[in-house]
């Protein structure tokens, strides 16, 4: 998607260890066009599968993914990420390792918003090792929902996520892949 990448190099901060900061239009600050625009994007490669929820994790996933959710006239469902999980059987868990934060979380979603009948859409802002991917797709799994399509909006092929869920056989789109960066220079190289 053209109008993202010329935001990224605009826009983005390449950071040390391998981090793009999107802070001044997905991660802090949030603009609200640019979104229209990539869930315009995500209804022309996912628009005809019977979708009936967009999913996502919280926190930066839930802004796209409610656009998108909008776009396509269904429910957004987010999984939460839980101080503790309470196994009361009222809800699906799995848990999250995240090498980026480099720390493990539980996360939950309630058995009331995700079922059997579900045909979903994973959207996420961004997709590194995978991990945060990984657990969204253990709960739609145990939840026996289906996943018709996943979405992100910026993925770092560099790191092995992208490659491993595509082998899983996943339908995923990324609007935008970077293959490199550096932080010294701020280059960019997109796939
Ligand atoms: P991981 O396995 O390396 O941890 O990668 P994963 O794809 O699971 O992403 C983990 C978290 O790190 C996600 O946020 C993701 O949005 C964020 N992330 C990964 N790489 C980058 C990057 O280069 N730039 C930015 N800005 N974020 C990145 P999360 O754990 O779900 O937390 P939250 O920030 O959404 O609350």
């Amino acid at each position: 998607m053209e109008l993202l990448k010329q935001r990224i190099v605009e826009d983005g901060i390449v950071k040390p260890g391998n981090v793009l900061k999107v802070d001044s239009f997905l991660n802090h600050q949030i603009d609200v066009e640019l979104l229209n625009a990539i869930a315009a994007e995500f209804e022309r490669i996912y628009g005809d599968r019977p979708i009936s929820k967009v999913f996502t994790i919280e926190a930066s996933g839930i802004a796209v993914a409610c656009v998108v959710a909008q776009r396509f006239g269904v429910p957004l469902v987010f999984a939460k990420k839980a101080q503790s999980i309470n196994l009361d059987g009222e809800s699906f868990t799995t848990r999250i390792e995240s090498y980026t934060h480099k720390r493990v979380y539980d996360v939950i979603v309630s058995k009331k918003y995700l079922s059997a009948s579900d045909h979903i859409l994973i959207i996420d802002d961004f997709l590194a090792n995978g991990c945060s991917l990984d657990g969204l797709i253990d709960i739609a799994e145990t939840a026996g929902a289906t996943i018709e399509g996943i979405g992100i909006v910026i993925e770092k092929s560099f790191q092995l996520g992208g490659t491993q869920i595509r082998k899983r056989g996943y339908p995923l789109a990324s609007l935008a892949i970077i293959e490199a960066m550096d932080a010294e220079t701020g280059e960019i190289v997109f796939a």
